[in-house]
């Protein structure tokens, strides 16, 4: 950045203030391991929609002028920053984690004008041709050896280097594949893992950015923003773990779900009335296919307006709901952010009155075409409007439903996407559709949080499409309009892993595909390697092959139910995860590099993932495939079929016919486990058993009643527990306060 020399500098709390010659810069010191600098070039505030409340904790903060440069120091971090931003970043030794690139920038794409016509007249889209010379930049260093991990999303494989995206929410209905630069979330998040060595680097700006990780030239990657402030975080830890922890610091936790939020949920767009859905419902029970959710999409509408009940196909609001409750089912309803421009529906004329739509710049509430046809788009930065959208849920609370989904909320639009300029606000301020682009998602999932949390007792279970850094805090995510292609599949694994890593423990893929039609063949392998995907669902579009389970021959049906009940057997080891992902903001699903970061196999591996840090999967994702190369990283792992003990830091080729998918138990490890049932509730929890390997382990595992709040008033239990290796098991109690199980048991793989 061309802002000249540090002419002064002065430290005022946790903040360091800098005088360049052109520009003000701060460096605010959070915690030792997290340094904002903050270069205020377009706004004098943060204005961070992601992170909430100060995050600052009293530290010792160090600070000298060398020269040019002033070095700002904790005891993790030191920062030397110089003229013109020139940053260098050095960890509590003398390992240098971050530093600007000094070179030119040299840009990919430069085409004439002719060239661009020729490239139009056969259709080829060029995405740009400005090579992203956006006003808000910071170059940086490319290392020998740095792997990128996180931003969201993103398409492709788990290591992003020599990739590039762009971070503005998009619905784009054709198969994402690896060179799609943006899909539905924005969060501008990365991992640098060094050879020696890793940081974070968050960028907190909601205007259109673009990252490219070496794919311009292998000597930097950059960050660039349309607009907006330079905001970044750089964030240290001696492991990915730890900068995962921080970077759930600043922007919040996935919080612990309601126990039936983990069961399986059976989704389609295409369910028309009452009488489809109870047909769905019959076959699942009839079928011994565990499930606790069916959800509703947007035909349940009268024509698609939001919060309210098309009664004449699904009977009167709330018995239904009542029905489907009776045989153990929850429900979840479909909100959309259009909102339609009828005069005479409350939803459009309470948003007209009180002027709660976005406008254009003359003031006219603005128009474009969503499901409902001519939709207006609510103004979700303001609280107001979150607020009033938020309070209408109790019309879904009162008749018994029991989650919310979010789609649409890029937002999506039918007529073009809207104009840069369309006013909305972030609060009271004035602002652009150019800045609340990217969290539209983010403040819909929040009112739509509020408003649950307002209405009921329990935990809000809400799965957004878009979303922003942060989101997490009030909304579980899926990925959106996949296909039932292998290549989807193989995507799910890096693409919920890096979600993960970004903070979004909750996530899933629409199982078998939304787009296209599952083959027997992908189904069985879909679900296999779901098992273990936090948001367990399978969902489809109007016009594809039905793919729910029942519609399979009796082979691909009960593969589906072996792994549907294996699922609903570990759902207490994931509600544990979940318990501790409070505390250390990691997620469920966790590539291997996430704990055996040091070994460069796992940079790069993308078909397999560990489940917490006990359980390995390999899922089989390639067509016609029977076996599946697996890398065990160091220690021992058993085989959980067979009971088979392998030594780590090597690949085994494992055989994996059509109903195996390859899962390894790391030596040393004990997982809860609850005999499988056919939904969350069907009868009471009251035995559990470990199953452990013949090492001796132990394990903490929580219970509590599994829907509201008061765990967090001290109502749960905390069980410590230890078996040696002759498998005597001793029990702790670390905490209780809830009725305990009647009988645990312990299980060695593959022992009866
Ligand atoms: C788009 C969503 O991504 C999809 O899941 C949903 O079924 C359709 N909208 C219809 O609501």
């Amino acid at each position: 950045m061309e802002i000249g020399k540090v002419t002064s500098f002065y430290v005022s709390g946790n903040e360091v203030h800098l005088q360049y010659e052109k520009q003000e810069v701060i460096v605010t010191v959070i915690t030792p391991e997290i340094v904002n600098v903050f270069v205020p070039c377009w706004q004098k505030e943060h204005l961070s929609k992601a992170v909430e409340g100060d995050k600052t904790v009293p530290c010792v903060i160090s600070t000298e002028q060398q020269n040019d440069t002033v070095c700002i120091g904790t005891d993790k971090l030191s920062l030397r920053i110089g003229p013109n931003l020139k940053l260098e970043v050095t960890d509590a030794g003398t390992q240098v984690l971050f530093h600007t690139y000094e070179g030119e920038r040299v840009p990919l794409k430069r085409l004439s004008d002719r060239s661009l016509q020729q490239l139009a007249a056969e259709g080829h889209e060029v995405s740009s041709n400005d090579d992203f010379h956006y006003p808000v930049q910071m170059v940086c260093a490319l290392d020998e050896g740095d792997d990128f991990y996180g931003l969201g999303d993103k398409s492709g494989f788990l290591n992003k280097k020599y990739y590039e995206y762009e971070n503005w929410n998009s619905d784009i209905p054709q198969a994402h594949t690896e060179d799609f630069h943006a899909l539905y979330k924005s969060v501008p998040f990365l991992i640098c893992k060094k050879k020696q060595g890793v940081y974070g680097l968050f960028f907190d700006n909601t205007f259109r950015s673009h990252i490219n990780l070496g794919k311009e030239k292998e000597e930097y990657f950059f960050y660039a923003a349309a607009d907006g402030n330079l905001d970044m975080y750089i964030l240290g830890g001696e492991t990915m773990p730890d900068v995962v922890k921080n970077y759930t610091t600043l922007t919040g936790r996935t919080p612990l779900p309601q126990l039936w939020t983990l069961g399986y949920q059976q989704s389609r767009w295409g369910y028309e009335s009452a009488s489809d859905i109870r047909e769905v419902a019959r076959q699942l029970r009839e079928n011994d296919i565990p499930c606790d959710v069916i959800h509703f999409d947007i035909d349940y509408m009268q024509d698609f307006k939001v919060f309210t009940w098309d009664d004449k196909n699904y009977g009167k609001p709330g018995e239904f709901m009542q029905e489907l409750a009776d045989q153990g089912f929850k429900t979840v309803t479909i909100i959309d952010p259009g909102t339609k421009k009828e005069d005479g529906y409350f939803m459009h004329d309470e948003g007209m009155e009180y002027g709660y739509f976005a406008t254009d710049t003359n003031g006219a509430v603005y128009v474009n075409e969503v499901w409902p046809g001519e939709s207006n788009y609510p103004d979700f930065g303001r609280s107001k409007v979150r607020e009033w959208w938020g309070d209408h849920h109790r019309f879904l609370v009162d008749i018994g439903v029991d989650g919310v989904w979010n789609d649409m909320n890029e937002p999506a639009s039918f007529r073009g996407e809207l104009p840069q300029d369309v006013v909305f606000h972030d609060e009271d301020r004035e602002t652009s559709h150019a800045e609340m682009h990217n969290v539209y998602g983010h403040y819909m999932s929040k009112a739509t949080y509020d408003g649950l949390r307002k209405h009921t007792d329990k935990r809000p279970f809400i799965i957004t499409r878009a979303c922003y850094a942060g989101t997490q805090k009030y909304s579980t995510v899926w990925t959106g309009d996949n296909q039932s292609l292998w290549a989807h599949l193989q995507m799910a694994i890096p693409q919920l892993c890096n979600l993960g890593m970004s903070g979004f423990a909750f996530a899933g893929t629409d199982i078998g595909g939304f787009g296209a039609d599952a083959t027997p063949e992908l189904m069985a392998r879909w679900i296999e390697a779901a098992c273990f995907s936090p948001l367990f669902r399978n969902h489809a579009a109007k016009g594809t092959k039905p793919q729910e389970p029942y519609r399979f021959d009796e082979q691909i049906m009960g593969i589906y139910r072996k792994y549907v009940k294996l699922r609903y057997a570990f759902l207490p080891y994931l509600y544990d995860l979940f318990y501790q992902g409070e505390q250390t903001g990691l997620p469920i699903m966790r590539p291997l590099v996430l704990h055996y970061e040091d070994d460069p196999n796992t940079h790069n591996l993308n078909g397999e993932f560990l489940v917490g840090e006990n359980l390995l999967v390999a899922p089989v994702v390639e067509q016609g495939a029977v076996h599946k190369l697996v890398y065990l990283p160091e220690g021992r792992w058993y085989d959980l079929w067979t009971g088979e003990a392998y030594e780590g830091a090597q690949y085994i080729l494992r055989e994996a016919q059509l109903s195996v998918c390859p899962m390894y138990v790391k030596a040393g490890s004990m997982i809860p486990t609850y005999e499988p049932v056919s939904y969350v509730g069907e009868k009471p929890y009251d035995r559990l058993t470990l199953l452990a390997t013949p090492e001796a382990a132990s394990y903490v595992h929580f219970q509590d009643n599994g829907t509201d709040y008061a765990y967090r008033e001290g109502a749960y239990n905390l069980y410590a527990f230890s078996k040696d290796e002759k498998g005597t098991l001793t029990t702790v109690m670390e905490h209780e306060n809830y009725p305990r199980y009647d009988a645990i048991s312990l299980k060695i793989i593959g022992k009866e």
